[in-house]
Order: C-alpha cells, then sequence, then structure tokens
C-alpha cells in the first residue's frame, strides 16, 4: 500500500498527493493546491510543527523515551547532569566528557551580585517565585550581551552553560527572598541537586541526606524534557525570531506557569488540601465531572492517553522520599483520587490517568518546599529541554520565523463611522 496522500480540491478537481514519512505529511501540498487555503488547527492538536530528534513519546503506550533511552533507565541508572549532556547532544557522554562537563557547569553557578543585591529586592515581599523565577531569566541575559550572538556556535554553548547552571541559583534565591532569609552562595564541593538543596536551605549547619539528593536529581531527569509541549513550543516560536536564549527562556517558563501546565503540581496540591479528608472524594470526583469547581489537576494529558510513565516512578520515589521526611498526609487522598478516578467511565472513557503533576508535589511538599516553589522546581530541569530543542531549531534548515496565518471571522470592510453616527 502507498505511503500517500491525496488531496482533492473538489471546487476545481485539482489532486495532490504527496509521501507520508513516519506518520506526517508536508502541510505544503495545501500551499500546492491553493496558496489561500490553510489548514484550521487550534492548539496545533493535529500538527506537527518541527522534526525533532530529542524526544519521543507513544501516549497509547505509555512511552517516553530521551534520545532514544527509555526514561524508566534513566531514572534508575544517570543522573540529571548526565542526562541534560545527553539531551544537548544527542549521546551519552564518556567519563572524560562527564568530568568535563560536570565542572563546567559547576563553575558557572554563581550569578552577578547585581541580580542578588539590586534586581530581586524590587520585587514585592510577597511576590510569587515562579513569577521572580521568569523575570530573572530574562534579567540574567542582560548581563551577558553576547547572547545575541546566536549564529555563534561557541557564545550558544557558553550560554547554554551558564543556564543550566545557574537555574538552581535564581530559583534558590527566589525562595530566600521570600521567606526573608539571607541568599546562600552555590558550593562547588557538592552535586548538582545537593548544591541546589543547600543553597535552598542552608541555616548555618545543613547535612545533605544522600536519599534527597538522589530523589531530587531522579525528579530533575523526569522533568528535563517533553517533546512539544507548551512550554518547549514557547522557546521555539520566541527562538525563531531570533531572540536570545534567556529571553526564550523566559516566555518558555511564562508557558510553564499556567495552571494547565507546569502550574499543574501547585494547583494538585492546593486541590488536595482543599479536598482535606478521603472521605469527602466521592464528593469532589461527582463536583469535577459535573463540570462544578476545578478539573481533576494532575489527570489527564494531550499525548498521554495511558499513565503518564514519569507518574508511576515519581509514585515509587515519593516512597523513598517519606522514608527521610515521613508520609505526606496528602498521599491517602491522592491515592483514593487515584483509585476512584481510574475506576469512574467518565475518566477511563476520556483516557484520563495520573500525569507528572499528580505525585510530584506530594514530594516536593513533604522535602519542606513551598507550594509556590513547585513550578520552579520544574522550570530548573525544564531548562535544558528548552535549550535543546532552541539549539535544534537553529540548526534545522526547515525552520524559519514562526507566523501561523488565521481563520478570520470578523466584519467586512466598512467606513469609518462618525461619532454623530454611533
Ligand atoms: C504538563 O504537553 C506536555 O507534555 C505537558 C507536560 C510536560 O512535561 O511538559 O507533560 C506537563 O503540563 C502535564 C499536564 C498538567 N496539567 C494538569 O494536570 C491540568 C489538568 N489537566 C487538564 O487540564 C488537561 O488534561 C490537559 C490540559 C493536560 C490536556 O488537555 P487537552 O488535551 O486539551 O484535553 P481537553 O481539555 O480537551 O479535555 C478532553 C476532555 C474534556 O471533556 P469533554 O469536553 O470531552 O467532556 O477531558 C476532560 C475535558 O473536560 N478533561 C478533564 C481533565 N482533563 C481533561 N476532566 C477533568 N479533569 C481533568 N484533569
Amino acid at each position: 500500500m502507498p505511503e500517500t496522500i491525496t488531496i482533492t480540491d473538489d471546487r476545481t478537481g485539482k489532486q495532490i498527493t504527496v509521501p507520508i514519512t513516519d506518520g506526517v505529511f508536508p502541510a505544503s501540498a495545501v500551499r500546492e493546491l491553493d496558496p489561500s487555503l490553510y489548514i484550521y488547527d487550534p492548539a496545533y492538536m493535529q500538527t506537527a510543527a518541527c522534526k525533532s530528534s530529542i524526544t519521543y513519546l507513544d501516549g497509547d503506550n505509555g512511552v517516553l523515551r530521551y534520545r532514544g533511552y527509555p526514561i524508566e533507565q534513566l531514572a534508575a541508572k544517570s543522573t540529571y547532569l548526565e542526562v541534560a549532556y545527553l539531551l544537548l547532544n544527542g549521546e551519552l557522554p564518556d567519563a572524560a566528557q562527564l568530568a568535563t562537563w560536570t565542572y563546567e557547569v559547576t563553575n558557572h553557578t554563581y550569578i552577578h551580585e547585581n541580580m542578588r543585591k539590586r534586581f530581586v529586592d524590587g520585587f514585592h515581599y510577597d511576590a510569587h517565585p515562579m513569577g521572580m523565577f521568569v523575570s530573572s531569566l530574562a534579567a540574567l541575559g542582560t548581563f551577558y550581551n553576547d547572547a545575541k550572538d546566536i549564529d555563534d556556535k561557541a557564545s550558544r554553548d557558553k550560554q547554554i552553560l551558564r543556564l543550566i547552571a545557574k537555574t538552581p541559583t535564581l530559583a534558590s534565591m527566589a525562595y530566600r527572598f521570600s521567606a526573608g532569609l539571607p541568599f546562600v552562595y552555590p558550593d562547588n564541593d557538592l552535586s548538582f541537586p545537593g548544591n541546589f538543596l543547600n543553597m535552598m536551605w542552608k541555616v548555618g549547619e545543613y547535612n545533605i541526606d544522600p536519599r534527597l539528593e538522589r530523589a531530587m536529581d531522579v525528579l530533575f531527569i523526569l522533568h528535563a524534557d517533553h517533546e512539544q509541549n507548551c512550554g518547549t513550543t514557547a522557546m521555539r516560536i520566541v527562538g525563531s525570531s531570533h531572540a536570545d536564549p534567556y529571553t526564550s527562556a523566559a516566555a518558555a517558563a511564562s508557558a510553564l506557569y499556567g495552571p494547565l501546565h507546569g502550574g499543574a503540581n501547585e494547583a494538585v496540591v492546593r486541590m488536595l488540601t482543599d479536598i482535606g479528608h478521603i472521605d469527602n472524594v466521592p464528593a469532589f470526583i461527582e463536583e469535577v465531572k459535573g463540570g462544578k469547581g476545578s478539573r481533576l489537576m494532575g489527570f489527564g494529558h494531550r499525548v498521554y492517553k495511558n499513565y503518564d510513565p514519569r507518574a508511576t516512578i515519581i509514585k515509587k520515589t515519593a516512597y523513598d522520599v517519606f522514608e527521610v521526611t515521613g508520609k505526606n498526609p496528602l498521599l491517602d487522598i491522592a491515592l483514593k483520587l487515584e483509585e476512584t478516578a481510574l475506576s469512574d467511565p467518565y475518566f477511563v472513557d476520556r483516557k484520563l490517568y495520573p500525569n507528572v503533576d499528580f505525585y510530584s508535589g506530594l514530594i516536593y511538599q513533604a522535602m519542606g518546599f513551598p507550594v509556590s516553589m513547585f513550578t520552579v522546581l520544574f522550570a530548573i530541569p525544564r531548562t535544558v529541554g528548552w535549550l535543546a530543542h532552541w539549539q535544534e531549531l537553529l540548526g534545522d534548515k526547515d525552520q524559519k520565523i514562526s507566523r501561523p496565518r488565521q481563520w478570520y471571522t470578523g466584519v467586512e470592510a466598512r467606513d469609518y463611522t462618525p461619532m454623530a453616527g454611533r
């Protein structure tokens, strides 16, 4: 059977046949049929906006692979810095490459003192840490004017290194400011996750529990990339105008901030807290089904019509963390919600399963992070995903500035109406 598709314009009888490659056919076929014809696809539900070799998702079977490696194996055997190298370079590093990469990241964790002493003090005392984080990404770029040299690979690599290394510093700075605590400078003797935990929690002494350090690393691995999600699409769209990577990342982080996207982990814990007790779960589920109140946050996914593989791993990681911190009391409500929803036709028929955000917030809360920091914790590792797609975009000869068209449904031409006639 030919791997082609034929489109016929019944208005003219004109036909176009184009190849289907890996389940994709070029929209240019429509342009050949009639340049004034556009495909209407709000929210890009049926659109492949780019070619990419970074991450593969199979939503029906709950498969997630970074550069071909199953997420389950990377979460069990790798580290975030090794995964960051893999996402950016396409291959796992050898020992020398990993040592160099780790040294480079570790020695770029500081931010300019003016960010600490002047920029951050401009925020209101109760500024949301994610709003501070988004602003800090763009502000960080103002210290590196060479970031505009996006055609220079050496400059791109330097900015990529800076952003990966400094996002934990920006994140902890936002938290420490919100908590009224003095900032903790990066400690280059610590691991990537260990340094972040130290910058977050150190007051006098702070002993890093290796189980929490590993759990943080696993969570960073799981959140590092996820194909053409909303935030990464924002990175690609802004990056396509040849904006620098800091302002492009600020756009991506802004998209992630939304409660339908990365803001869902914060919304889940607020939802579980509002439910308050497992006895209230059935009534809450009925409210969701009736379209009253909130959605079942942390459930559902545009791609996964099966269990999000990350949720499975996070659920297991939660128990490792609770061994150290004690069980999060909201866990029982979450488990009851999952059990009830997965046996209810409303959710089963709509293929709504727990996603990456359903259990992650329980871990963060048990580790002591305030709910307002949850999306910042998502943004730290997702920075490497945004940057991997950004550099892939700039190297893709098919790509140019993103500029979709529209289905105009407004009024036709009309003359200006003087005030007397209105
Ligand atoms: C992330 O894209 C990515 O890869 C994102 C992400 C990543 O790593 O980058 O995986 C991270 O964003 C995970 C998703 C976090 N968001 C949430 O948990 C918020 C709650 N979930 C939803 O709002 C929703 O499921 C979305 C936004 C995730 C997906 O929405 P879609 O694909 O646009 O689906 P939809 O809104 O069209 O819903 C289809 C149906 C609707 O019912 P009907 O109108 O057909 O009757 O399912 C219902 C929706 O009402 N539905 C839900 C629901 N999600 C969808 N009903 C109740 N609770 C929900 N959570």
